[in-house]
């Protein structure tokens, strides 16, 4: 292809895929499949990395780039980030009327009535329709350049959608969130950890948007909704108007928003959206009442604190009292051994809620939680609400205190607590509770995605002695299935139907299956785009692993230790044999220079960053590890290499400069 075709597909390809992300994580309407929209990526990334003069930030390919920070610069805001003053009643709001209509010497007066997310504030400035920058609320004059950061965000556009003159170069505020399904996502795996989890999905927004390696936000599935702008749009009468023109640009604005013409209105709103918030993917504390035109905005002006133009809603907390029952123990994946509450069924905000997650042992103490005790229970986002306190007064006489069982509610094997973890383990790998939910996360969407085979059936198949591990799910057969109690052939043939399917996932996929701890969707990305082979996956170290970019050591050691076990690879075999796809499908074309080899790059290379040489080194089927060692096949040196070649020279493994790797690239 001549240079200029290229040039033109890469840029048709990155517009392609800006409009799939937009309307897969802004519009919630895809119409991709994964594998579709996995295509159009591989494509891009090839092509730049055939060509990486043409790369640019605002690449999809380039979301997450750029190592991990030593800390955030501090970034002074351009107009302060305000804050906004609370009420909590109609009163209140009919109180707030008063002060805006006097305030406007009885002009009449529209109120744009929108959702208040709880998450985080933040502003980002597009120049010249391009993503230049992105700061937390911090103090409201200086807050943290967390760029990068926001740069993961899949609903953050890196350049806006053909912005009009007015939008080109405009500062946009909204709130980071963290979407509920997430949430209970990541409570789940800290818990899995031991790690202590978030209390509300704020806590878990601020806590992710503020790591220091972009690749680990990237794994938080971070969300953002815009909610106004720096200074009022150009061109632009109202807050409702520039809303709209900001979504056009393919920004995240929240869809619900009503422009009122009343406080009465405003309050019918408010009272409409209390009962029914719920139902929402995202966690929302409040309403905000903001005066739509931008002039009436600027006549009543703000406080140092807060503008006089808008006031927030606040939704009481979604809290209840009730009776701890019991408390029983649930068995994760990895054999985290998980208290949980049995309440007497108690509504709150309209669901009934009987079950509430104590996370693990230090909070249950930390609390103190008896059974017999009354609690204080609330929803933060989670369907499953927590107990936020005991009722120290209602405990009733001889209430004991809590105590961790010593063997497994499951299969009766020992409980043990890692040090320095927080979760005590069941080390029985074929614990019929690990086992259910190993398959369930195997076959789960996003995984191998096993249509057929939900919780009831995986329930059925272990119970039945069918499956034991992920591997013997190949094996299953009619018959069998069939003579099941709960099982009908339909529901059998669905089942069949489905497990062939899944043998032709991507890859990556198949690594996410694996369940190895810590590898969640995107570090399995990043595992099989460097190790493009089950086979080369298991033979990985550590080290190697840990110094790919966006993973790290905890990564490298759980993937060492899972390939180490024999058991696992007794699955695996199962898997190889049954046909599932156990490498990715190599880049069409592309000669495999480095097939086998250990390759190490160092110092800097005139014509690609470190990212692209490894992308363009593992598509020709070599390794790429970050330390030199008896192992390394070759080393690429670039300008000012230092101690890595010196280690290279000691150990006489050969090195190499830009001008050959261009020509072993070029084979
Ligand atoms: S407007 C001048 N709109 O609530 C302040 N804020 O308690 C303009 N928030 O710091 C803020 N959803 O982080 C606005 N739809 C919304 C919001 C919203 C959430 C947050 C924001 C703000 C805080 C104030």
């Amino acid at each position: 292809m001549a240079k200029q075709n290229i040039a033109a597909e890469i840029a048709r390809l990155r517009a392609e895929i800006a409009r799939h992300d937009h309307r897969y994580y802004v519009l919630d309407d895809p119409v991709l499949s994964d594998r579709e929209y996995d295509a159009l990526m591989r494509r891009l990334l090839d092509l730049e990395a055939a060509h990486p003069g043409l790369v640019t930030a605002d690449s999809p390919t380039q979301r997450v780039a750029g190592k991990p920070l030593p800390g955030f610069a501090q970034v002074r805001h351009a107009a302060p980030m305000l804050s906004l003053d609370n009420t909590y009643s109609a009163d209140d709001l009919l109180e707030f009327d008063a002060r805006v209509r006097k305030g406007l010497g009885g002009d009449g007066v529209a109120y744009a009535a929108e959702l208040k997310i709880d998450g985080l504030a933040v502003a980002l400035v597009y120049r010249d329709g391009r993503l230049a920058r992105g700061a937390t609320r911090g103090d409201g004059q200086t807050g943290d350049d967390v760029t990068a950061n926001l740069r993961t965000i899949r609903s953050v556009p890196l350049a806006l959608i053909d912005p009009p003159p007015a939008l080109r170069d405009i500062e946009v505020r909204g709130e980071v969130y963290l979407p509920r399904p997430e949430f209970g996502r990541l409570n789940e795996e800290r818990e899995e950890q031991g790690e202590p989890p978030f209390a509300n999905p704020r806590n878990a927004a601020a806590g992710s948007l503020k790591l220091l390696d972009p690749a680990a936000v990237a794994r938080r599935n971070l969300a953002l909704f815009v909610y106004g702008t720096g200074e009022p749009p150009r061109g632009i009468a109202g807050h409702a108007a520039a809303l709209a023109a900001l979504r056009d640009c393919g920004l995240p604005v929240n869809s619900e928003i009503a422009l009122c013409r009343s406080i009465g209105e405003v309050i019918e709103r408010c009272n409409d959206w209390e009962g029914r918030r719920d139902g929402l993917k995202y966690e929302t504390d409040g309403m905000v009442i903001k005066v739509d035109s931008f002039a009436q905005q600027r006549r009543l002006g703000a406080t140092s604190h807060s503008p006089r133009w808008a006031i927030a809603y606040k939704f009481p907390a979604r809290q209840a009292t009730t009776v701890v029952r019991g408390i029983e123990f649930g068995v994760g994946r990895t054999g985290a051994v998980t208290p949980v509450a049995v309440l007497d069924p108690v509504s709150i905000s309209g669901s009934t809620v009987s079950r509430a997650t104590l996370h693990n042992e230090d909070d249950v103490r930390r609390k103190d939680i008896r059974v017999g005790d009354t609690v204080f229970i609330e929803k933060a986002g989670e369907v499953i609400p927590q107990v936020v306190k005991v009722v120290a007064e209602k405990r009733p006489r001889g209430a004991r205190p809590f105590a961790m069982p010593a063997q497994c509610p499951s299969c009766g094997g020992p409980l043990v607590r890692e040090q320095d973890a927080a979760a005590w383990r069941c080390g029985n790998v074929s614990c019929p509770a690990q086992v259910k939910r190993r398959i369930g996360h195997f076959a789960a969407r996003g995984a191998m995605d096993i249509e057929g085979l939900g919780s009831a059936m995986t329930e059925a198949l272990v119970d039945a002695g069918l499956v034991r591990d992920y591997g013997d799910i190949y094996a299953l057969r009619g018959e069998a299935l069939v003579r099941l109690e709960r099982v009908g052939a339909k529901s059998a043939q669905n089942l069949l139907d489905g497990i062939e399917r899944s043998k032709a996932n991507p890859f990556w996929r198949m690594v996410y299956a694996l369940g190895i701890r810590h590898v969640g969707a995107a570090a399995a990305r990043l595992l099989a785009q460097q190790y493009p082979d089950l086979e080369l996956l298991a033979a990985a170290r550590c080290g190697d692993i840990a110094q790919i970019f966006g993973l790290g050591e905890a990564v490298g050691a759980s993937v060492e230790q899972f390939f180490a076990n024999p058991a696992n690879r007794k699955v695996i075999a199962k898997l190889k044999q049954a046909g599932v796809r156990l490498r990715a499908e190599r880049a069409a074309g592309v000669a495999q220079t480095f097939a086998g080899l250990t390759v190490v790059l160092t110092g800097g290379l005139e014509k690609y960053t470190r990212e692209q040489a490894a992308e363009l080194v593992s598509q020709r089927g070599g390794r790429v590890s970050g330390s030199v060692s008896a192992r390394t096949s070759l080393v690429v040196a670039g300008a000012d290499a230092g101690a890595k070649l010196a280690k290279a020279a000691k150990l006489g493994v050969r090195v190499i400069g830009e001008a050959e790797f261009e020509r072993l690239l070029q084979q």
